[in-house]
């Protein structure tokens, strides 16, 4: 029989043998493990990740970061009326607050009005991974490592059957808008990215009758499977706060969803990895579910520059970490 003491040296050495040849951030199942050993006691710590991103901050980072802005609506943070005439801009929303107030207050006859827990914990550690579409995910392999993670952000219709071994199988948060819909698991949470009041009155409807006709750029489903009990909707004032601090930029743009997740992530998690944006490895912009048909996929009405600028900063940080994929 080996003594107790030995078993700890053995685990020991096995543990670090086993983080040197895996990339040790990646696997915080392990870092858990580490973390009882050298982190200081619970009380003291902002999350119980080793490394909580809002905490040891640089300057850059904490001018941006403003964890007082709430990113989901709720009746106790409501949109302020200048945020609403700020948001009202992105797509020529002709509503007046007062209607879209109302609208408001009927979602919240349907969805529940939660705080969705999107303050750090000293006993918790939110691991996310955000999951772009790019088409940098074929052949990745990144499934296993995705899946790993507490929370898992996918983006519009980035599918996972079919691309398991690549882009994972869990999905805990589907950020979407009404032209970028498709149905969800019971257990998923739908996160709407509204652009626009009617986007608001579209999820009444497809949570209840289905019969509100959406008028778009693009066709609108009238119905979709999701649970109502885990919808969550981004506030407009949580957008603005992107677009004025985050971005930094008067132009008459508005933030990337891609972009706008990623910010949405550093209020939600305390480990942030990217997977899935950026190009392929022939430079070219496109899904990792359809084959190449627009090279311009890449910017959209968005400042794309600016928005990159601001991922590689993070980046740099250590504030997210980024999967670049094959
Ligand atoms: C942070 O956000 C809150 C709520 O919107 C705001 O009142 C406050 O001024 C912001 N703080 C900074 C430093 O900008
Ligand atoms: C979906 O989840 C809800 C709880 O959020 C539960 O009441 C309902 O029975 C579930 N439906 C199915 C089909 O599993
Ligand atoms: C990617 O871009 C290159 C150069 O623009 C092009 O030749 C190539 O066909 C593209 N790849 C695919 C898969 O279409």
């Amino acid at each position: 029989m080996l003594s107790t003491k030995c078993k700890v040296f053995i685990l020991a050495l096995c543990v670090s043998v086993v983080c040197v040849v895996l990339n040790r951030e990646t696997y915080s199942g392990l870092s858990q493990t580490l973390l009882e050993y050298t982190s200081p006691p619970l009380d003291s710590r902002v999350c119980a990740c080793q490394k909580c991103l809002s905490e040891e901050s640089d300057p850059w980072f904490t001018k941006n970061f403003n964890q007082s802005v709430q990113p989901f609506l709720t009746k106790k943070y409501s949109t302020p009326e200048n945020a609403f005439n700020w948001w009202k801009r992105l797509q020529h929303d002709g509503s007046s607050f007062t209607s879209y107030t109302e609208v408001v207050d009927k979602l919240f006859e349907i969805i529940p009005d939660k705080d969705h827990n999107t303050q750090p914990r000293p006993d918790k550690c939110r691991s996310c991974a955000v999951v772009g579409n790019s088409r940098n995910l074929r052949g990745s392999h990144y499934g296993a490592l995705i899946d790993s993670h507490d929370i898992i952000i996918r983006i519009n219709r980035g599918p996972t059957q079919g691309y398991e071994t690549d882009v994972g199988a869990r999905t805990t948060h589907r950020v979407m808008y009404p032209e970028s819909a498709m149905d969800l698991g019971n257990t998923t949470h739908l996160v709407l990215f509204p652009f626009k009041t009617m986007d608001l009155r579209w999820l009444v409807s497809v949570l209840t009758t289905g019969t509100f006709t959406m008028k778009s750029y693009t066709a609108v489903t009238a119905k979709i499977k999701a649970n109502k009990d885990l919808v969550m909707v981004l506030s407009p004032a949580f957008i603005k706060y992107i677009h004025e601090v985050w971005l930094d930029n008067p132009a008459h743009t508005y933030p990337s969803t891609g972009f706008m997740t990623v910010v949405l992530s550093l209020h939600m998690c305390d480990e942030v990895s990217v997977f899935g944006f950026g190009v392929d490895r022939d430079g070219n912009w496109s899904h990792y579910f359809e084959e190449l048909r627009n090279k311009n996929l890449k910017t959209g009405p968005h400042h794309g520059q600016d928005e990159y600028k601001v991922i590689q900063q993070l980046s740099d940080l250590h504030k997210i970490q980024m999967h670049k994929g094959w």
